[in-house]
């Protein structure tokens, strides 16, 4: 089981109430709330705007802002089952999307199922350049737990049902959740080359993966994105985001504002309050400055957190003020 799921976090043990009346709401529209004296610049242009920066082409051909949104924390305790409140659920996935959020990941094993049905209640008919990233490869026998499965034949079943549950014709990123010690991930790929060549999936990434696992499966078919653990304070995939940038491979850090656990960093919080930021907020713009492959997906259930966390692709830092993150976050 992974131990980010292992349990739920309050709120309050990471700051939130506060950091989000700090900027929350007030940074959606951009500009210049704090001009006079503030070191922090928010770039009032649509991420559009800026494509170098802001954007990047999933695959090559599908552009995608780079802050996007992740679907698991829409589920029940556990990632199990149903929200206890859905039309909420509902509305932060409409919020995320109004917010200029355009990669949705999700897996059919959250919930199971159920984070995959309530992206389509909300979204579909889904906006022309929404790019929805499912995963299949994990099972789900109860709360909490996680059993890889990587049989082609149970994969080509996941690709079929996460269609239909998407209302999808084809999806656009199919993720293999993680590689299943039990079977050859050639086999496993295998199957999603066969949906690819069927027109079922569109681009294929791979999950918590090492260099040598993306080179051996780049064998079988292009492997477009990466999603590994990562944040300002874990970063133990380096050596993986060093590969994908230097292959052009999209690198979705999970857990980005350290998950159950969240960040907890006494420096970089009195930091970030001198660009009037949060600590969420500032450790997702460091990833955004991290790399231009680097596609972090913060996942809330909370419309309010995720008005704070949206916001961060607005924080602009000097190349000085960076410098002196990085010196606090090494
Ligand atoms: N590939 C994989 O194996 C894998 C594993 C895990 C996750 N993922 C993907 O990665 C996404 C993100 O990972 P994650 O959910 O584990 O970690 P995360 O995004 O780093 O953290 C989410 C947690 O932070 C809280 N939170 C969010 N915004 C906040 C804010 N502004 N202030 C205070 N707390 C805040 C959330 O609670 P509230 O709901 O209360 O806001 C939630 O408990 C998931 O949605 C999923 O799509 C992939």
């Amino acid at each position: 089981m992974d131990e980010e799921f292992a349990s739920e976090r309050s709120e309050q043990a990471r700051g939130g109430v506060t950091r989000r009346k700090f900027l929350g709401t007030t940074l959606i529209g951009g500009a210049t709330l704090f001009a006079g004296g503030s070191k922090m610049i928010f770039a009032g242009d649509p991420p559009a705007a800026a494509e170098n920066d802001t954007v990047f082409r999933v695959g090559g051909d599908l552009p995608v802002n780079r802050l996007g949104f992740g679907a698991m924390r829409l589920t029940g305790a556990g990632i199990w089952g149903w929200p206890p409140d859905r039309d909420n659920a509902l509305k932060v996935l409409k919020r995320a999307v109004e917010l200029g959020a355009n990669l949705i990941d999700t897996a059919d094993a959250y919930g199971p199922e159920t984070s995959e049905l309530l992206i389509a209640e909300a979204l579909y008919p889904y906006p022309k350049d929404l790019v929805i990233a499912t995963k299949g490869g994990n099972t789900r026998p109860g709360p909490g737990q996680w059993v890889p499965n990587g049989r082609p034949e149970y994969l080509s079943q996941c690709i079929d049902k996460s269609l239909k549950r998407l209302r999808l014709e084809r999806i656009d990123l199919y993720q293999l959740h993680r590689i299943d010690s039990k079977v050859p991930v050639e086999d496993s790929l295998g199957a999603l080359k066969k949906a690819q060549d069927a027109g079922k999936i569109r681009h294929v990434g791979l999950s918590e993966v090492s260099p040598e696992e993306i080179e051996r499966a780049g064998k079988v078919l292009p492997i477009v994105t990466v999603q590994n653990q990562y944040n300002i304070d874990n970063r133990k995939w380096e050596n993986v985001l060093t590969y994908c940038e230097k292959e052009g491979i999209g690198f979705m850090p999970w857990s980005p504002i350290g998950g159950n656990r969240g960040l907890h960093d006494n420096a970089l919080e009195a930091a970030a309050k001198d660009y009037h930021a949060s600590l969420v907020q500032l450790a997702l713009a460091w990833l955004l400055h991290r790399s231009r492959v680097m596609l972090p997906i913060p996942g809330t259930s909370s419309i309010a957190h995720l008005e704070e966390n949206m916001a961060a692709a607005k924080l602009k830092l000097s190349a000085d003020d960076w410098k002196r993150i990085d010196a606090l976050a090494t």
